[in-house]
Formats: C-alpha cells, structure tokens, sequence
C-alpha cells in the first residue's frame, strides 16, 4: 500500500517534470472583454453655497472683462496721480485712503497710504464684503456736506463722484461776499484744487459776489437723474471709447457721446451746436475774467498759476480773493458751462464787474 502511494507520486512527479520540460512561451493576451454596464448614480452632493456666489459676478457672461476692458480706459486707471500717497491727498488719489474715510466727511486719512491704487472696482463698490451679488452695491451713495462752506448736496448716484470731485479747503479761507477786509495769498496754487465739477454743478463753494446776474442753476442740476452718472455712465457709444466704465463724455478725439442727452436733447444736431455755443460763450468770459486778473497782477501770464509765492505773498482784497477763487473754480471744472451754464456765467460776469 504504501509501496504504491510511493509509486504514484513518483510518477506524477516525472510527469510534471516532464510537461515542465517541454513547456513553450506564454501565448499574447487575448482581446479586452466588452464593457460593463454602467453602474448606479451616487448621491448628490451638498450644494456649494459660496461657489454659486462666486458665480454671481465671476462667470462667463463676461460682465467683469466688460466692465475692466472699459476702465482701463478711463483716467481713472490711466491718470497717474495715484502716487499722491500722502494722508492727506490719499483719501481722493489713492483707492485704500478712500475706502478708510468714505462716508465719515474726514479731510485726511490716519496715515500715508503704502502700495497705493487708483480708483477701481474695490473703491467704487463693495466687491468682497459679502462675497454676493450685494456687493455691487455703491461704496457711498448718501448725500455729501462739501467741504467748502458746508452746504449738502443730494444727486443721487452721483454722490459717490462729489466726494473726491469736490473743493479743497483754501488757505486763506474763502470770505463772505459783501464782507470787507484783506488777505494774504502765498501759494500759486491758490484755488479749489482740480476736482471742482461737484461744487460748480450743484452751485456751491464759490464767492458770490453781488451784481446783477441772479445766482440761479441750469436746469441740469435739479433735472438730471444721478447726474454725473447719466452723462458720464451713458451706454457706450459704438466704436467710440466713451461712456460706461470710461467715465468719460468725449473720446480722445473729441467726439461728444449723446446716449445720456437724448432722453431730453432728441435732437443731436441741436445739442452739437448748444454745446458749441455755450462753451464758446463761457470760455470767452473766463478768458476775459483770467485777463483781468493778470492785468492786477494777481494771475501770472500762463492764466493758471496764482503770482504768489511764501517768498513774495500777494495782499488782496476779499474781492480780489473772492473773484481769483472763481476764475480757478470755472477753469478747473473744465466743462466750460455744460454743467451749470447759468451759475457758470453769473459767477464770471459778477465777478467782471466787481474788478472794474
Ligand atoms: C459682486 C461680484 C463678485 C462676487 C460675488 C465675487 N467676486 Fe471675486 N472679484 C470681483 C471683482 C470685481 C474683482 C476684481 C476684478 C479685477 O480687478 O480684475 C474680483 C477679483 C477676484 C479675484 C482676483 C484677486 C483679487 O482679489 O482681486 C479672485 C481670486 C476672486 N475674485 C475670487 C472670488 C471668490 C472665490 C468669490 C466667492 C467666494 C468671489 N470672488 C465673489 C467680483 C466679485
Ligand atoms: C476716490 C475718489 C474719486 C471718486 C469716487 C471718483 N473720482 Fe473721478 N477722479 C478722481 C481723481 C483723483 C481723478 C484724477 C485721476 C488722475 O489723474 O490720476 C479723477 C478723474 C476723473 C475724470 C477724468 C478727468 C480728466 O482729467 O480727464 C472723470 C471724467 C471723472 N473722474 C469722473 C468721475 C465720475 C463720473 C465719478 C463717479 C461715478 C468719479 N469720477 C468718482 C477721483 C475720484
Ligand atoms: C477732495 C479730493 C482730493 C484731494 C483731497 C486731493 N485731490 Fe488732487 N485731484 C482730485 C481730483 C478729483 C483730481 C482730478 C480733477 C480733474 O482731472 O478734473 C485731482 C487732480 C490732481 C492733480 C492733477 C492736476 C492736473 O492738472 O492734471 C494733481 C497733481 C493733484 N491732484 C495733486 C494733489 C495733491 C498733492 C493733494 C494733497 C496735497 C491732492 N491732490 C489732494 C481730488 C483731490
Ligand atoms: C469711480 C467709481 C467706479 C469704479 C472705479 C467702478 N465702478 Fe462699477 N459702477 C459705478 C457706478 C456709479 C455704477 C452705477 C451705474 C448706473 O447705475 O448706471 C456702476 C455699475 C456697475 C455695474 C452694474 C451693477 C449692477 O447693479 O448691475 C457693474 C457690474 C460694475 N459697475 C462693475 C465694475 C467693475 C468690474 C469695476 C472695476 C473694473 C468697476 N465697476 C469700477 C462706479 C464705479
Ligand atoms: C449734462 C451732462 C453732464 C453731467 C450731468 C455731468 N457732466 Fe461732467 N462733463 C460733461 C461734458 C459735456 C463735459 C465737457 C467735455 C469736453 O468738452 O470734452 C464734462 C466735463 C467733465 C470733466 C472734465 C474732464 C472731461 O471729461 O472733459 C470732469 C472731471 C467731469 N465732467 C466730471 C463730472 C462730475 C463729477 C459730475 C457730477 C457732479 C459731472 N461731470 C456731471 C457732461 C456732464
Ligand atoms: C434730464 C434732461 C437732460 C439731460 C439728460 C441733458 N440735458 Fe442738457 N438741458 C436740459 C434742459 C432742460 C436744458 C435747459 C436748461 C435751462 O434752461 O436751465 C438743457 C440745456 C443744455 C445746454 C445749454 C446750457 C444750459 O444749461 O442752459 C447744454 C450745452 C446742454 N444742455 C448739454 C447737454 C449735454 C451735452 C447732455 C448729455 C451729455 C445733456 N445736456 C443732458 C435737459 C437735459
């Protein structure tokens, strides 16, 4: 018995040995089988609340590239005068000095402002606050108490613009029309600083000088509906790099974008010959006005820079001062009395004959 189980296994070990011996190669793979069917669908996932925030605006409509591609042509982005850093020139020049004061009517912000940034979307808005579509909304749009004689203007959407786009506070202050007396100009840069659109289109912050013309507003100022927005935020006129995000009324070759006039002036040609007439008109009264000025003395003969120096001051009359202040109000607000015709030319005329 044993003898045998002894005699099988040697034989099946010979045998092994021997198919071992004469094994070939392995033979290629075989093709793949055909595909499975398609197994059951997982649970869903917990809805991503923030990402479809995100969404909101970061999307591919565009609207964000729409808005940059329009403001990187506006001088805003383009301008410069962002590296005016210093506390107090940053709340207006500098996109983080504004966000630190907006609302507060603060003249000066904590600090210098390191890394400065023009005016951009995180000034104007309040883009990442609550990471909503919210955050479009205006960073300020209540009305503003101008720093300049105090008075509180209310246009709308435009209220964000005339926090910046307002008079600086001169030195000497600006006296009360009708009072007497002297003051001493030492600076050339005497005047309401660059930005006088907001003051002159609401009619205040200027040295009313008495005189026969009566300090009335273009309708502009009590009609249009956020004001600076309709005009300067008009659709963009095709082909031409005006409106929107440009904040810009004119492209750079000077052609007038009407999208924000024709709701009243229906008639383009019209409005071409209106604006011609009226900034002709206006440009020539402060040239006269600018000419007298020089004729005292006071302006020098470029009709910008103030004769004045902390080496060499200037002794004015309140008149005088009054009147110089108005000459650079009118230049600087640049529009040559398409924001407020009437307050415009009674400014100039008024203060004409005050100085003759
Ligand atoms: C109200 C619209 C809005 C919402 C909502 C929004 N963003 Fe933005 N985001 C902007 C704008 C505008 C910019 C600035 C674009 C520029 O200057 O190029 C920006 C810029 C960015 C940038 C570029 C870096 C930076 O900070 O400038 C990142 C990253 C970003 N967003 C992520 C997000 C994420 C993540 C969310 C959601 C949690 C979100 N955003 C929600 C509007 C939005
Ligand atoms: C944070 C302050 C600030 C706000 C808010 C602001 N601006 Fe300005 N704006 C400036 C400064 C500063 C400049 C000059 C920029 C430069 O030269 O670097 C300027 C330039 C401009 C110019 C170009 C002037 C030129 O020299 O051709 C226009 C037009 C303008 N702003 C319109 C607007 C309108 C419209 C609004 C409101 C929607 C507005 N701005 C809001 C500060 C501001
Ligand atoms: C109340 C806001 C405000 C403050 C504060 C302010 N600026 Fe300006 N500044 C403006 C605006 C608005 C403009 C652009 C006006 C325009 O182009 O019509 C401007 C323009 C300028 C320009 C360009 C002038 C030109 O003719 O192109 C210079 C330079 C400048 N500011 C310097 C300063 C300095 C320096 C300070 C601080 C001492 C300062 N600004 C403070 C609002 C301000
Ligand atoms: C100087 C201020 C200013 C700056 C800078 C600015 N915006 Fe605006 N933006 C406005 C004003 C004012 C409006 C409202 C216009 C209107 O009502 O017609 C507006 C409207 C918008 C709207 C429409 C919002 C809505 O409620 O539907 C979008 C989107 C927008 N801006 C995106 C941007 C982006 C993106 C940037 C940066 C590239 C930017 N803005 C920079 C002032 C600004
Ligand atoms: C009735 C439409 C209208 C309104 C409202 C308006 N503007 Fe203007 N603005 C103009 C026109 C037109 C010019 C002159 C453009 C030219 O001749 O090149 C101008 C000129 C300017 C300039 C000089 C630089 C430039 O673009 O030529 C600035 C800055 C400015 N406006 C800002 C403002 C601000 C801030 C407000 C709101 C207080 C405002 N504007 C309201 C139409 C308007
Ligand atoms: C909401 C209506 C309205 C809009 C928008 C409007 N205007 Fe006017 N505009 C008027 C009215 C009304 C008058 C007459 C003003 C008066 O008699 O006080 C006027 C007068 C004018 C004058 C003559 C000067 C004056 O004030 O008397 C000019 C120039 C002018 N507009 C240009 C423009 C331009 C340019 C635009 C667009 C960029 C524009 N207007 C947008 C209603 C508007």
């Amino acid at each position: 018995m044993r003898l045998r189980i002894f005699f099988a296994t040697l034989l099946s070990f010979a045998l092994a040995l021997s198919f071992t011996a004469c094994e070939g190669d392995q033979g290629p793979i075989g093709p793949a089988g055909p595909t499975g069917e398609t197994g059951p669908t997982g649970p869903a996932g917990e809805t991503g609340e923030g990402v479809q925030n995100c969404k909101d605006c970061h999307s591919s409509n565009q609207l964000i590239t729409a808005k940059l591609f329009q403001w990187e042509n506006s001088v805003h982005a383009t301008g410069g005068h962002y590296e005016r850093n210093q506390a107090s020139c940053a709340i207006c020049h500098t996109s983080q000095g504004f966000i630190e004061v907006a609302g507060t009517g603060a003249t000066s912000a904590g600090a210098d402002v390191d890394n400065p940034l023009p005016q951009n979307c995180y000034t104007c808005h309040q883009i990442h606050s609550t990471y909503t579509d919210a955050d479009w909304d205006l960073r300020v749009s209540d009305p503003v108490t101008f720093w300049v004689k105090g008075e509180t203007a209310d246009i709308g959407k435009g209220n964000l613009c005339i926090n910046c786009h307002q008079a600086r506070i001169p030195d000497p202050e600006l006296p009360e029309p009708g009072v007497d007396g002297m003051a001493t100009v030492t600076s050339s840069r005497y005047g309401p600083h660059h930005g006088s659109q907001g003051v002159l289109f609401t009619g205040s912050a200027a040295y009313e000088v008495p005189g026969d013309e009566p300090y009335t507003n273009s309708l502009h100022t009590s009609l249009i509906e956020n004001a600076c927005i309709t005009c300067h935020m008009a659709p963009v006129a095709g082909g031409r790099d005006a409106g929107g995000h440009t904040f810009r009324v004119t492209s750079a070759d000077g052609e007038l974008n009407t999208n924000g006039c024709i709701q009243c002036h229906d008639d383009a040609n019209a409005l071409e010959t209106l604006v011609e007439e009226t900034q002709t008109e206006i440009a020539d009264l402060l040239n006269q006005l600018g000419t007298r000025l020089f004729e005292l003395g006071i302006l020098r003969d470029n009709l910008e820079s103030v004769n004045a120096s902390s080496s060499a001051p200037l002794e004015l009359t309140n008149v005088q001062l009054g009147a110089l202040w108005n000459y650079q109000y009118v230049r600087e607000d640049r529009s040559f009395g398409v924001h407020n015709a009437k307050y415009t030319r009674a400014l100039l005329k008024n203060s004409l004959a005050a100085l003759n």
